[in-house]
């Protein structure tokens, strides 16, 4: 790998991924490592109002799964070319809340939309850019429940069976299986510090330059 890093968090709702992108982000910040924190959908001005029309709009009820597809993969793309290409270009970490396998997971295997379409999207969306590493979160559907809820009103997306939320688990679990590699799964119901430790020494180890790029930082921002 050349550069720094390209890290996405995965995982059903409540799996505490948003926390972790938190702690990562203050601890680069820390350390002094340039590094920029997107999410998905959204990150850039074209991606916010496609998420408003996914999540909450009005005329969003009816909206077929192919559509719902598409205008992901709309928000991804514009996202890879506008923020997260030239970040990793500028030398910086990106670390991504959601990426391409929530595509796979929620429209792939929840939605059971035609697999083979959605890996092509998913590739067309992105090009070149695929992450170095992938932190998914798994945690069973009683405590993810728990965590979401909030005073809030539930999003479109949240509104789904826990049928739905049973087959997004099964989804990321069968995935994480075929891409070892690269997705790193976590027990999402351990304390937050103890999962921030564990993907920290996982980075290390995969990433020695994520250590070393923070000492060199550390000595010139002391001289
Ligand atoms: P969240 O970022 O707060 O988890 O909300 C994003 C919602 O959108 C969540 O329900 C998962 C869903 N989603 C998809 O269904 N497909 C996708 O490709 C992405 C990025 C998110």
């Amino acid at each position: 790998m050349a550069g720094m890093p390209f890290i996405t968090f995965e995982g059903s709702e409540g799996c505490g991924k948003s926390t972790q992108v938190q702690l990562l982000a203050t601890h680069l910040k820390i350390l002094g490592v340039p590094f920029l924190v997107t999410r998905e959908p959204g990150g850039t001005a074209i991606g916010e109002s496609i998420r408003e029309l996914l999540q909450f709009a009005p005329q969003s009820v009816g909206m077929t799964p192919e559509t719902e597809l598409l205008l992901f993969e709309a928000s991804r793309s514009q996202l890879v070319r506008e923020v997260i290409k030239p970040a990793l270009e500028r030398g910086e970490c990106v670390i991504a809340d959601r990426f391409f396998d929530s595509t796979t997971v929620y429209q792939g295997a929840a939605r059971k939309l035609d697999r083979k379409v959605v890996r092509q999207l998913n590739a067309f969306a992105v090009g070149d850019c695929v992450p170095d590493i992938t932190f998914l979160l798994d945690v069973d559907l009683e405590t993810a429940r728990s965590r979401m809820q909030q005073p809030r009103r539930p999003d479109r997306m949240e509104q789904q069976t826990v049928e739905f939320y049973e087959q997004v688990r099964d989804g990321y679990q069968e995935l994480a299986k075929w891409q070892r590699d690269r997705i790193v799964v976590i027990k999402g119901w351990q304390s937050p510090h103890d999962i921030e430790k564990e993907i920290w020494e996982t980075l290390v180890k995969r990433f020695p330059e994520l250590a070393a790029k923070s000492e060199i930082e550390n000595r010139k921002s002391k001289m």
